[in-house]
């Protein structure tokens, strides 16, 4: 370990003369980041082509990056950058100013008292869903987990954030679309939208125009008529007032209603997809799963939906006395700590009575970070376990879920974590 200025370096491997470690990180990131930190240990210093990145592993260096020394970090990263084209300036924004006035106008809304409020809503929508799964197995049709939750989660939320008022149908057309584009474009490594908005795909932007659109009408007839609605946007139109603080412009609404849809939808959709699969195969091995919650937290802590979280250093700092220079990226693994063998007894095992609250006396904090830490935790976790906790426990009231026979279902790391293809199951007598 050699030491830059009063700090240690931390080691890596060298990789490609000019690429780095880009090319193996390409070709299977979870395995790269996984055998780094086997040979490298918990602080690990790599190249991505010209970009330093920091791989930090333990849950102190974590509390370190995202909360202690939060103000050493910031959020331009080159992912974030890109969804400003869809979302704006809002929650998920690097410009810290607009991104804290969201935050503190929007964090309220999210209290459970609210959100609880909505779990009749989600209910009265799981039902129907539910009875075409009966019909479908019983034609002998497979269910297709993996589209069945995109398609309901994003029926949830536009109605959590718009209500039936507004043609869902259209909505839901639109976001999809929207969403779609978005992934693919933080995915690609160079999209000629990073020129310019013209280069932006038609259907991308006719959908942008579409929603853009619906936003603005639902907001002006909610502004000239006494507004009782009881959903999200209603909540955010009137988000101002406790504290007499100017609330939201029109643009602000529409910024933070689609950053909320954005990035509430396959997080919550993907999770849930692997509590199913996870269920299924728990109950062909007998293990104990009768509670939904401990279920839902063993789903994600196996499979968080965000499996990787990125800052960038603004100036040369340290964590755990290692030196992280200006500019460095700085990763920290969901997937790696909740599967890290120091943390967490039998690891890979999906046993959801881990989280029985006696069981979790002497669990290291921040070893389970699938909602982040700090400042930019997740603002819609209790909405996450909420949906989740209603679709898996209608669910399971109604049917139980197995698996069709001689499927190989495989992590698939994009922006969030997916799944390899789809997930087939039926129900079962
Ligand atoms: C299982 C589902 C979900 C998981 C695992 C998840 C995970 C996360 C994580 C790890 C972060 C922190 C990112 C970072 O520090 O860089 C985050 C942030 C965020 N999440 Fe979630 N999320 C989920 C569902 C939702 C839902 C349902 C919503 C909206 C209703 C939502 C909205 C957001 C927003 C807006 C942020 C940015 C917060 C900020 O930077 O202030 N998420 N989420």
């Amino acid at each position: 370990m050699s030491t830059a200025g009063q700090f240690k370096r931390a080691q890596g491997a060298r990789g490609h003369f000019f690429w780095g470690s880009l090319p193996d990180f390409k070709n299977d990131p979870i395995a790269f980041f996984e055998k780094t930190v086997h040979d490298y240990g918990d602080a690990c210093r790599l190249r991505f082509g010209p970009v330093c990145a920091h791989l930090f592993n333990h849950p102190e260096y974590a509390e370190e990056i995202l909360s202690k020394q939060a103000e050493n970090f910031d959020k331009k990263t080159r992912s974030v950058e890109r969804i400003r084209a869809t979302c704006g300036d809002s929650l998920l924004s690097a410009n810290t100013q607009a991104w804290q006035r969201h935050r503190k106008l929007i964090q309220p809304i999210f209290q459970p008292k609210n959100v609880m409020a909505l779990k009749r809503k989600i209910d009265q929508i799981i039902e129907p869903t539910l009875d075409q799964w009966l019909i479908k197995s019983r034609c002998g049709e497979p269910i297709n987990i993996v589209d069945e939750m995109m398609k309901l989660v994003i029926t949830i939320s536009a109605q959590i954030m718009f209500s039936a008022s507004v043609a869902s149908s259209k909505i839901e057309a639109a976001l999809e679309i929207i969403i779609e584009d978005t992934w693919r474009r933080l995915e690609a490594p160079l999209d000629a939208s990073m020129i310019s908005p013209i280069f932006h795909k038609p259907a991308f932007k006719k959908a942008v125009a579409q929603i853009d659109q619906i936003v603005f009408d639902i907001i002006a007839e909610r502004k000239s008529n006494k507004d009782t609605n009881d959903d999200l946007l209603s909540l955010l139109l009137r988000a101002h007032e406790d504290d007499g603080e100017l609330g939201l412009s029109d643009q602000e609404l529409r910024d933070a209603a689609v950053t909320l849809l954005l990035a509430g939808h396959e997080t919550t959709a993907n999770a849930l997809s692997w509590a199913f699969y996870n269920l299924a195969q728990a109950r062909e091995n007998n293990v104990e799963c009768a509670n939904m919650e401990w279920v839902f937290a063993e789903t994600i802590r196996l499979y968080p939906s965000i499996w990787i979280l990125e800052r960038r250093a603004k100036w040369r700092t340290e964590i755990g006395g290692f030196e992280v220079p200006k500019g460095s990226s700085v990763l920290i693994s969901p997937y790696l700590m909740h599967r890290h063998p120091a943390f967490w007894l039998d690891p890979l095992a999906f046993q959801p009575s881990r989280f029985d609250p006696e069981n979790m006396k002497n669990r290291p904090r921040n070893a389970y970070l699938p909602f982040g830490l700090g400042a930019h935790r997740c603002i819609g976790l209790n909405m996450a376990k909420t949906i989740a906790l209603c679709v898996l426990e209608r669910a399971e009231e109604r049917f139980k879920l197995t698996l069709l026979p001689n499927q190989k279902i495989n992590v698939k790391p994009s922006i969030t974590l997916r799944h390899s293809g789809p997930i087939l199951m039926c129900i079962s007598d």
